[in-house]
């Protein structure tokens, strides 16, 4: 009887184990972190692309100098324009020296300013900090005068023509001797793109009669030009029929020189370039007889490019500021409505 008793038990165990799931086959439990079904996945969007503002830029100004009343203009027309837009403006003034130039612009870009706007000096001499802006990531944008780097060291250039102003000064002087003469020019700043390119275009168009006598520079200052017509008008005392002067600051430096000299409006035929105020009141005073015109504000073309950079939008290479001549005979009628 205890034998088949225990038979049985052990039968019975048996059956249980035999109907037990194996281990391999218990169900798998879906871990938290598994991807939900095909099916439920959310669509794969791209984050839209940031679209920066005024306000988001920053923009550095090394600032040449001061050396005359177009520059104060230039500079007022930068700052006035930041403050308008919201821009963020580092400016810095450079007191006509390239090496302060450099240094500023290094400032920036350790600074990691968004665009650097360069007003250069001289031609020649910025190779190696534009490279330096370019493997920082940040576009230079020259403004006013031209640099002989390659192009494609900075993103673009906006200002004047100077080949062509100069080119316009020739004409002028043309007009006003047309039997010829001698004639003398005080230039600009040694080696700027303003100086190289205005007497590279009015010796293009200059009538073959009338001669350039001597050419010296008054580096753009009336300060410089006085001492440097004082020299001309004793160097050449009655000789001198004409004056291409490169800019309005030297001129109104020239003009003084010449009524202490005792010459009356008129004796020297004088054109000048910028068209400011200054020059305006030298041909209304009958000293010069035409002002070919340089326009320096120039803050929001400028401003305008920098924020599409910003942006990666497409720009112009280059952008030539649209000039005239002025003359005297309008000129008391235009003086009031000069902003520079
Ligand atoms: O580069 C522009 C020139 O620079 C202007 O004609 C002159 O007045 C200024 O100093």
């Amino acid at each position: 009887m205890f034998k088949k008793i225990a038979f049985l038990i052990v039968l019975a165990s048996m059956i249980l184990t035999a109907c037990q799931p194996a281990a391999t086959e218990a169900p798998a439990v879906p871990a938290a972190t598994d991807a939900p079904a095909a099916t439920e996945a959310p669509v794969a969007t791209e984050a839209p692309a940031k679209v920066y503002t005024y306000a988001d830029l920053t923009l550095c100004y090394p600032q040449l100098g001061a050396e005359s009343d177009w520059r104060t203009a230039n500079t007022a027309s930068f700052k006035e324009t930041a403050e308008q837009l919201g821009v963020t403006l580092v400016f810095s003034d450079a007191q006509q020296k390239q090496e302060n130039q450099i240094s500023a612009m290094r400032t920036c870009i350790q600074q990691g300013v968004n665009v650097i706007a360069l007003p250069p000096v001289v031609e020649d001499g910025w190779d190696a900090v534009l490279q330096e802006a370019k493997d920082a990531n940040i576009p230079v944008i020259i403004v006013d005068r031209s640099v002989s780097a390659d192009k494609s060291m900075y993103a673009a250039h906006i200002g004047s023509d100077m080949v062509l102003e100069g080119q316009k000064a020739a004409l002028e002087m043309n007009k006003l001797l047309p039997d010829g003469g001698k004639i003398i020019e005080l230039s600009g700043t040694t080696g700027s793109g303003a100086a190289v390119g205005r007497a590279q275009g009015f010796r293009e168009a200059l009538n073959a009669n009338i001669e350039i006598i001597d050419s010296q520079t008054g580096n753009f200052t009336t300060a410089e030009g006085k001492p440097v017509m004082e020299a001309f008008l004793k160097k050449y005392e009655g000789q001198i029929d004409g004056a291409f002067i490169h800019n309005d600051n030297m001129a109104i430096g020239a003009v003084e020189a010449i009524k202490a000299a005792g010459l009356k409006p008129g004796d020297i035929k004088i054109v000048s370039v910028d068209g400011t105020r200054g020059g305006f009141q030298l041909m209304i005073d009958g000293w010069v007889q035409a002002d070919v015109e340089c326009n320096p504000l120039l803050g929001p073309q400028v401003m305008e490019m920098a924020l599409k950079l910003m942006n990666g939008e497409p720009i112009e290479a280059e952008t030539l500021t649209n000039e005239t001549v002025y003359y005297p005979d309008n000129a008391a009628e235009l003086l009031p409505t000069r902003q520079y």
